[in-house]
């Protein structure tokens, strides 16, 4: 199993490369089983999640194949199989994501209910009000599969729930409608700029969707969809988590291939907390001024702060000369990094949804586990700055989603190795 060990303590300086979104590129997979003809996907980044959901595709008559470092090329070549199996599904949640294509375009979908995780319980009810509401038939089945059959009709959809929008759910229904005689309105829909990629991603096949960004989308059902090409958004995930690279090591990083206008609610916490960023060259330069001040940070639906980026400006206001105060409105239980940060020193008080962040002056290198994949990529951001050596192991959560995260950190000035034992 592999595990990272970090030198702490150098400032990065340099320039590094974001990869395409991995929650954009893994719906968009899925939408692909609806296109007739070849598809062929650029700026994927090639990641585990990735490549499980190729795994599941492959399964499900999909030929995927990764013909450049970024590119995929995807094509049906047999529509028998509809179900995707529990041993699949429960490694990734994001599997769910091919429930709303397969209903579309095979008129039956058999997916494995996806159990908890890591960060929480998260259920999949508004997947299925939302595909009940199309007209589909939706029914529990032995093994813990759901089964959804039936012809779609367009009609107007709340999806919002208790903790606002869904991303995967508004991704499923908006497929699901796609097909469906007549309008679709999905209200209280997801605003993710992944939703908005996932849109204009069909719309180039043919689909007819507006409205996507927005609470209200409009999905006008159409016929057919055909192949083509599409390159999909780069990850503002990642960005953000460089962003705080360069902020915690007190570092200046030019940030490649971003989109700064996914990442105001983060821009705007850095500006509090004392860090410059500005936009260069298509992306961006993060400089720190060498004194974090603290904040106060609630995780909302976009474009509020993303919950992805929690964990990682937990660890930067670790450092902060102050108290700091950090609410997680999305996933209430996504707070596995904080036992471990403390380990590093860090002062950091759990009470129900939201933790004090008591800034100390230096975080110390420790053995740490990874729990989850963004709780993970934390743990490596304070490791770059703790004094000494850190050693993170499990990290196959964090290969889930950063690509080399170590490749990327080296040629910045971070002392970082992979391991194997
Ligand atoms: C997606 C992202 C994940 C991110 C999350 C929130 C992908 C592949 N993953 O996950 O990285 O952390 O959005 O931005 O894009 N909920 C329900 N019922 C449902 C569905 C969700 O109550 O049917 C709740 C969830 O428990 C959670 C909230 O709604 O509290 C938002 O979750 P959701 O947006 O669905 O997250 P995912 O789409 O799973």
């Amino acid at each position: 199993m592999d595990y990272f060990v970090i030198e702490g303590g150098r400032a990065l300086h340099g320039r590094v490369k974001i990869s395409g979104s991995k929650n954009a590129a893994l719906p968009i997979m899925a939408a692909s089983l609806m296109c007739d003809g070849q598809v062929v996907l650029r700026n994927v980044p090639d990641l585990s999640d990735i490549r499980h959901m190729q795994l599941i595709l492959q399964r499900l008559g999909m030929q995927v194949e990764r013909t450049e470092p970024d590119v995929l090329k995807l094509k049906v070549v047999d529509q028998s199989n509809c179900h995707a199996e529990y041993d699949l599904v429960r490694k990734m949640r994001a599997s769910v994501c091919v429930m709303g294509p397969l209903l579309a375009r095979r008129g039956l979908a058999r997916v494995a209910m996806p159990g908890g995780c890591a960060i929480g319980i998260r259920p999949i009810d508004l997947h299925l009000k939302g595909i009940e509401a199309l007209g589909g038939v939706v029914e529990l089945i032995e093994g813990g599969d759901v089964l959804c059959k039936g012809k779609l009709k367009g009609t107007e959809i709340f999806l919002g729930g208790h903790f606002g929008s869904s991303v995967t759910a508004t991704a499923n229904v908006m497929m699901a409608a796609v097909f469906a005689e007549g309008t679709t309105i999905i209200e209280s829909a997801a605003c993710e700029p992944e939703i908005e990629d996932l849109a204009n991603f069909l719309n180039a096949m043919g689909a007819k969707i507006t409205g996507q960004g927005s609470p209200r989308i409009t999905i006008e059902g159409v016929d057919k969809l055909t192949g083509g090409e599409y390159t999909v958004i780069p990850d503002r995930i990642e960005a953000g988590t460089f962003m705080v690279a360069s902020a915690i090591s007190k570092g200046e990083i030019i940030i490649d291939n971003c989109k700064l206008e996914h990442l105001m609610a983060v821009t705007k916490h850095l500006d509090d907390i004392g860090v410059v960023v500005e936009k260069y060259n298509g992306g961006a330069v993060v400089r720190s001024s060498g004194y974090l001040k603290p904040t106060d940070i609630t995780t909302q639906p976009y474009p509020g702060f993303p919950t992805d980026l929690q964990a990682q400006f937990m660890a930067l206001l670790s450092l902060a000369d102050g108290n700091s105060i950090i609410t997680e409105k999305i996933f209430p239980d996504r707070f596995l990094h904080v036992a471990e940060l403390n380990r590093m020193g860090a002062r950091l008080r759990k009470e129900g949804p939201t933790v004090v962040v008591e800034g100390v002056k230096q975080l110390i290198g420790a053995p740490v586990m990874a729990s989850d994949l963004r709780a993970s990529a934390a743990l490596v951001l304070a490791g770059l700055i703790a004094k000494g050596t850190t050693e993170i192991n499990r990290v196959y959560h964090i290969d889930r989603g950063y690509e080399r995260i170590e490749e990327k950190l080296k040629p910045l000035g971070a002392k970082i190795e992979r391991r194997s034992r």
